[in-house]
């Protein structure tokens, strides 16, 4: 069986050359390299592919083609996150971001034509369009207004936040697509994978908010302390770190118990128990204090 990482890896590079063929615009055809590479934990490509497998994949190139997808709008959203106009960070996966490297015009349309590439992407397969049209509504819906990642990054806007609306479309939107997308690629109904695409996307919220508060900007290769600096509100704030651990542990056991059954139903149970390790480095759990 091929590794999950070189099939998101090979058809990721596939679809970034696409963008940069023919006469383009030579700073623009880099940024799209610049945006998905180095990758980072490239999370809901795996899980997407994780979820396709348990439902008995037939499809694989349709599965490729959504998990790319997928992770060109992830990276996308990062790039435009990283701008002066929202975060104004100056690292992300241990570089500069790409306004830095670039510049704000080129961070601006190099989002832009990730976020039209995962589209093409998608438009371009052939072999199951009907299968295909779906994926394109869901990473819509996940993507854009009223409740995708558009959505998500629009509350930082209102003067009242909705925490659970804001949490669910800026982290929990993506995940939701990706177990959904992984279930229709494979021609399973979507359906009943929003739980378990929705309770991973909580827990991923909370243990961004523990990493933001526990590691260090080298461990994480983006800048840390980023909620408290910005007022937002977030797991460590309102539980305090060890209600927070806790929170994540609950969510966690919840998500599992949600999967729907399917042939790979133990895998993916244990496939959630190694993401809980891995979401909180052991290093930052070490750091909490007893009893805080
Ligand atoms: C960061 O996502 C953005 C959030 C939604 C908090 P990831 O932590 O998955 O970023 P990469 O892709 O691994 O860099
Ligand atoms: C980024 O969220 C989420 C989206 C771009 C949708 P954050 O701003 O909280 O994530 P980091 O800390 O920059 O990765
Ligand atoms: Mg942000
Ligand atoms: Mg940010």
């Amino acid at each position: 069986m091929i590794d999950t990482s070189d099939r998101i890896n090979t058809a990721l590079t596939a679809a970034i050359r696409a963008g940069q063929a023919g006469i383009a615009p030579q700073k623009l055809a880099q940024t799209l390299e610049y945006a998905v590479t180095p990758g980072g934990a490239r999370i809901r490509p795996t899980i997407l592919i994780s979820v396709a497998r348990a439902c008995g994949e037939d499809q694989p190139a349709l599965t490729d083609a959504a998990a790319v997808a997928l992770e060109l709008i992830h990276c996308a959203s990062l790039v435009h996150d990283d701008l002066p106009m929202f975060d104004d960070a100056d690292m992300r996966r241990g570089k500069p971001t790409m306004h830095r490297a670039f510049s704000e015009p080129l961070a601006l349309l190099s989002g832009d034509s990730l976020i039209v590439m995962a589209f093409q992407v998608l438009a371009r397969v052939t072999a199951t369009p009907d299968r295909a049209l779906g994926l394109i509504s869901i990473l819509g819906d996940r993507t854009g207004m009223p409740g995708g990642i558009c959505a998500g990054q629009g509350w930082e806007s209102e003067a009242e936040i909705d925490l659970s609306a804001y949490h669910q479309a800026k982290t929990g939107a993506l995940f939701i697509a990706a177990t959904q997308m992984g279930a229709l690629a494979a021609g399973q109904d979507p359906e009943p994978w929003e739980e378990l695409g929705a309770r991973i996307g909580e827990a991923f919220q909370v243990a961004d908010d523990l990493r933001d508060a526990l590691c260090s900007a080298d461990e994480l290769g983006k800048p840390v302390g980023q909620d408290d600096l910005h007022g937002r509100p977030n797991a460590v704030q309102s539980l305090g770190l060890k209600g927070a651990v806790t929170r994540l542990d609950n969510i966690l056991a919840g998500a599992i118990a949600s999967i729907p059954s399917c042939p790979g139903e133990a895998g993916l149970a244990q496939m959630v128990r190694a993401y809980a390790d891995r979401m909180v480095p052991a290093s930052a759990r070490a750091r909490l204090v007893p009893g805080e």
